[in-house]
């Protein structure tokens, strides 16, 4: 149990929206925010790659962080088309990226050695990461939901190199099943989920108990206070309900009211 953890409440915006759009949902989201503590909640947005640093500047004096929603397994610099590396991102003052989305892991080539690249050379950069784990429904219904997810924690804890990049890890646990199909885990288990990364983690790291652990996959305003009820819950990674700022916002609500309620220790 982490209950000293400040919650976050990440908005990932795929391949969304149009400028004019994103434009109008930063303002909102601002408006919304502008009085927000820090303290109570970490609040983030994943734009298009295309977005990124107009989003990084329009925000410069608001609470809300960016992340980036990949990068390149290859670091540095070089004759690499199309690719952008954690160390460009860390250039630009982009400080978290998503490594491990299981859109990125299905639709696209990102397989567990892609992936353990890209974490190393974000972490080497000073890259703050944010790692998607998350089961198939047929894994689930095979009862290999847990097996599935701690594996891919195993892969990750072969890409941190330093004992200390363990405080630059976010873990977000988005069962694949649930990812914008308006279906989710029940907050039990997703809870029996992240207790069971909590534990794997501690075997790994000193830092498992300080260590964020999200939940992702059909988050909305309507759930939100369920997820923000279970101890090992620490946050939401959040798809659709993300860009409409007037949801997203009911989301932080729900994390910054229920998380503040519960008493430490
Ligand atoms: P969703 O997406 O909230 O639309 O289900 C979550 C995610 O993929 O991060």
């Amino acid at each position: 149990m982490s209950q000293a953890i400040t919650p976050w409440v990440i908005g990932n915006w795929k391949m969304n929206p149009v400028s004019q759009d994103a434009q109008a949902l930063l303002e909102r989201l601002q408006q919304l925010l502008y009085t927000h503590e820090r303290h109570l909640c970490h609040v983030a947005v994943a734009p298009t790659l295309l977005h990124l640093l107009w989003a990084k500047q329009t925000l410069q004096s608001s609470v809300i962080d960016v992340v980036a929603q990949d990068v390149s397994r290859v670091a540095g610099l070089g004759a690499y088309t199309g690719e952008v590396s954690a160390d460009l991102l860390k250039d630009s003052q982009i400080d978290y990226v998503l490594i491990g989305h299981s859109e990125r892991r299905t639709l696209f080539t990102d397989d567990v050695a892609i992936l353990q690249d890209k974490i190393r050379h974000a972490l080497t950069a000073g890259l703050k990461v944010i790692y998607c784990v998350g089961e198939t429904l047929q894994q689930r219904e095979d009862g290999l939901a847990e097996s599935t997810v701690l594996q891919q924690i195993c892969d990750l804890e072969r890409a941190v190199e330093q004992a200390d990049d363990w405080q630059n890890i976010i873990i977000a646990y988005e069962p694949i099943w649930a990812i914008g199909t308006g279906k989710t885990a029940s907050a039990e288990d997703a809870q029996a989920i992240h207790q069971s990364i909590r534990q794997g983690l501690a075997q790994m790291t000193d830092f498992a108990q300080q260590l964020p652990l999200l939940y992702g996959g059909s988050v909305k305003a309507e759930n939100a206070q369920d997820f923000a009820q279970c101890p090992d819950i620490n946050g939401v990674l959040v798809g659709g309900a993300s860009l409409n700022a007037d949801a997203f916002y009911q989301i932080i609500q729900a994390f910054v009211k229920t998380k503040s309620s519960v008493s430490i220790g």
